[in-house]
């Protein structure tokens, strides 16, 4: 791996306020350290580039935040305040919805595993539902036949070769996507011929996510070209939505070094193939788009403080209060973009050194191989684009974990407390002892 220099000033502004070193030893003194900040403009920036981008290419486009990118509670409400729709994936993600006040209309399930109750549910709420899987058509028809004069509107997630003889774009270069019911090989078709012999129930949609390393405009042209002409050719008179799904760039921080699609450019390619396939479509289908990292990454940053430096033979160790795991669950090597605010103002002469945190762990290093000046204890390394798969994905280990302090515009606040050992080591799910169980099972 080659050296890495910070890109940038050192100094960090979020929202309207200037986080110099002495304004992050507040923050530390009024929320302790380590931390995370949601930067709340950000976010409403990014979600309407987005809606401006695809609305001004095809005005009927929705929205649906991906709650399982991150389902921070108070960051779901604003979106919903900014006019997303849910997009979630399980009963859990689904009931998040509910209690922060979202309408169950405005609430998109997918997933690959929904539960009777959960189809049931969801269909009696009026919630817009894509199946996934052979299994669930029967829930769907019990549900019909139970209900025989409601009308049960239904989307499919459907699963086609996206890369026919070419090299497979799918993540981790897998051949084929596990998700959806595939058109190949005639499942789809036998899927909606026997969901068409009820008479009160409607295919309305169909969905079409695909996670791809390369995230590129064609592939969204050739997705949408393909749910297209599905819904064309099996729903012609029914068509009420197209769902692309998520899987999008965002805007990317300057040291990632690489030239993303912009917002404009997914809408241009999705809406022109929209806008040509329904030319002649009175009524046009809703665009359903699906945004995850694409909406949140760049809105979250992690502060932690520098503890100690540590030299182990002709290495260089900055230890910090936080973890690999705060900042990246899934422990790849790539350096986030960072900043480093140091108490003294001034650089020391520039060395190389890896970020390493406070678990157990040998491979617990927020970052290898910087090449910077060291930073000294007491200073504060601010890794950036945090956004994504954090919050969600990381496990309490072996420390409780760190608050949210929300910036909006001037305002400071809180939108996740620092955990406690009393919520931690819950009393109401762990038994700390057999007496603690009301019931005892004998086989
Ligand atoms: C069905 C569905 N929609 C949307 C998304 C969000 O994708 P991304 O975060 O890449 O935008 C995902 C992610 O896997 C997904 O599975």
């Amino acid at each position: 791996m080659g050296l890495y220099e910070i890109k940038g000033e050192n100094n960090l502004h979020v929202a309207d306020v200037e986080l110099s070193y002495e304004n992050i030893t507040k923050l530390e003194a009024n929320f302790g350290s380590p931390l995370y900040i949601l930067n709340v403009n950000k976010l409403r920036e990014n979600y309407r580039k987005m809606e401006t981008a695809f609305k001004k290419q095809y005005p009927k486009t929705l929205i649906g935040y991906s709650y399982k990118t991150n389902y921070l509670p108070y960051l779901c409400k604003e979106l919903s305040k900014l006019g997303a729709y849910a997009e979630v994936v399980s009963r859990l993600e689904y009931d998040l919805a509910i209690k922060i006040g979202e309408n169950p209309k405005r609430i998109i399930f997918n997933g690959p595993l929904k539960s009777k109750e959960d189809v049931h549910y969801a269909l009696k709420n009026k919630s817009k539902i894509n199946l996934d899987s052979y299994y669930e058509l029967d829930f769907v028809k019990e549900y019909a036949l139970i209900n025989p004069t409601e009308k049960i509107k239904i989307g499919m997630r459907v699963n086609f070769d996206l890369s026919k003889d070419e090299e497979s774009s799918l993540q981790n270069g897998y051949k084929v996507s596990r998700f959806g019911i595939c058109v190949e090989n005639g499942n789809l078709e036998k899927a909606i011929r026997e969901l068409m012999e009820f008479k009160n129930i409607q295919i309305v949609g169909f969905h079409g996510h695909f996670s791809t390393r390369t995230r590129s405009v064609d592939t969204y042209r050739k997705i949408t070209l393909e749910l297209c002409k599905l819904a064309k050719k099996y729903i012609p008179n029914n068509v009420e939505y197209i769902d692309v799904g998520g899987g999008m760039y965002g805007e990317l921080h300057e040291s990632f070094e690489i030239v993303t699609p912009t917002f404009d450019e997914y809408a241009e390619a999705i809406g022109t193939v929209m806008n040509d396939q329904f030319a002649d479509t009175h009524h046009k289908p809703l665009l359903i788009i699906e945004p995850g990292v694409s909406m949140v990454a760049n809105v979250i940053s992690f502060v932690s403080k520098v503890i100690e430096i540590k030299t182990i033979q002709n290495q260089q160790f900055v230890l910090v209060d936080g973890s690999v795991h705060n900042i990246k669950p899934t422990m790849h090597t790539r350096n986030l973009p960072m900043k480093i605010l140091r108490h003294k103002g001034s650089k020391g002469h520039k060395e190389t050194f890896n970020i390493v945190g406070y678990t157990c762990m040998e491979k617990d290093y927020l970052a290898h191989n910087i090449h910077d000046g060291l930073p000294q204890r007491d200073d504060y390394i601010v890794f950036e684009n945090v956004g994504a798969y954090t919050i969600v994905f990381n496990p309490p280990f072996i420390k409780e974990r760190p608050c949210i302090v929300a910036f909006d515009s001037n305002k400071i606040f809180l939108t996740r407390k620092s955990e406690t050992f009393k919520q931690f080591f819950n009393e109401e799910l762990y038994c700390f002892s057999k007496g603690d169980t009301d019931e005892y099972l004998t086989l």
